[in-house]
């Protein structure tokens, strides 16, 4: 399969047409900007990364009764995945609190949940993506009630799946985002990546930063921090 018009290109990740109408191939950056844009960067390495591990967690994922848009890895950083159409909501999962939520409710970094949080934001760049809840997603027809349920469902199954699996590689699973899109019968699946810009990941033992924090944060070791959790998983898989 081979690359068409490109379609789309957003900060991370360039979207390309196929033959196929139902297939798209992304092609993965080493571009990275935080705070909506404005911080913008570049992480060596990163597009290659973000790449591999997004596939094999998402071909793990499948296995684990997740649908996804992944469909096969095309070189190291082209994808071919299944076209959707993106449902415009960002949905985080925490098991720990950190970001954004220990700003907002004034508990500390590393504080363990009893139970992990989800939360929507309206996926919206103009409006910096606000948060919100899944009844304004359903009065402005962002999604419909069964879709958040399945969303909702997904989501958790994710986090019970991706906990464990880093826990085994040394690394605590913090929180994470995640995006979901309907492909053209309305079946929602799994969409965007899963990788060290969309999670907070912490060593285990030590719990340094493994994770784009370092970029957000000015923490330095940024590509080396990419290196090592993309070792992790390799040695576990
Ligand atoms: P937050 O604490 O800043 O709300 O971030 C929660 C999680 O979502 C964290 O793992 C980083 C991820 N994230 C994204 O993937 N994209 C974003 O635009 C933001 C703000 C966070």
């Amino acid at each position: 399969m081979t690359r068409g018009e490109q379609l789309y290109e957003g900060k991370a990740k360039k979207v390309y047409r196929t033959d196929d109408p139902e297939l798209l191939i992304v092609s993965y950056k080493d571009d990275a900007t935080a705070f909506n844009g404005l911080k913008k960067g570049t992480i060596v390495g990163k597009g290659v990364i973000n790449n591999q591990m997004s596939n094999q967690l998402m071909k793990r994922l499948e296995k684990a009764g997740v649908p996804t848009h992944f469909v096969e890895e095309l070189s190291e950083r082209d994808t071919l995945v299944r076209r959707v159409s993106i449902v415009p909501l960002e949905v985080i999962i925490r098991n720990i609190a950190a970001g954004s939520f220990s700003k907002r409710y004034g508990v500390e970094e590393g504080v363990v949940f009893s139970a992990p949080t989800i939360e929507f934001s309206y996926k919206n760049d103009e409006l910096g993506d606000p948060l919100m809840n899944a009844y304004h997603a359903i009065a402005m027809n962002l999604a419909t009630r069964e879709e958040i349920e399945t969303i909702k469902k997904y989501a958790f199954a994710v986090n019970d799946f991706l906990k464990a699996f880093w826990l085994e590689a040394g690394v605590t699973l913090v929180d994470f985002k995640l995006e979901f899109g309907r492909l053209s019968d309305g079946t929602i699946v799994l969409a965007d990546e899963i990788s060290p810009d969309t999670c907070r990941l912490w060593d285990s033992k030590t719990h340094e930063k493994l994770d784009k924090d370092r970029f957000r944060r000015d923490l330095g070791g940024v590509e080396d921090a990419y290196q090592e959790i993309m070792r992790r998983l390799k040695e576990h898989a």
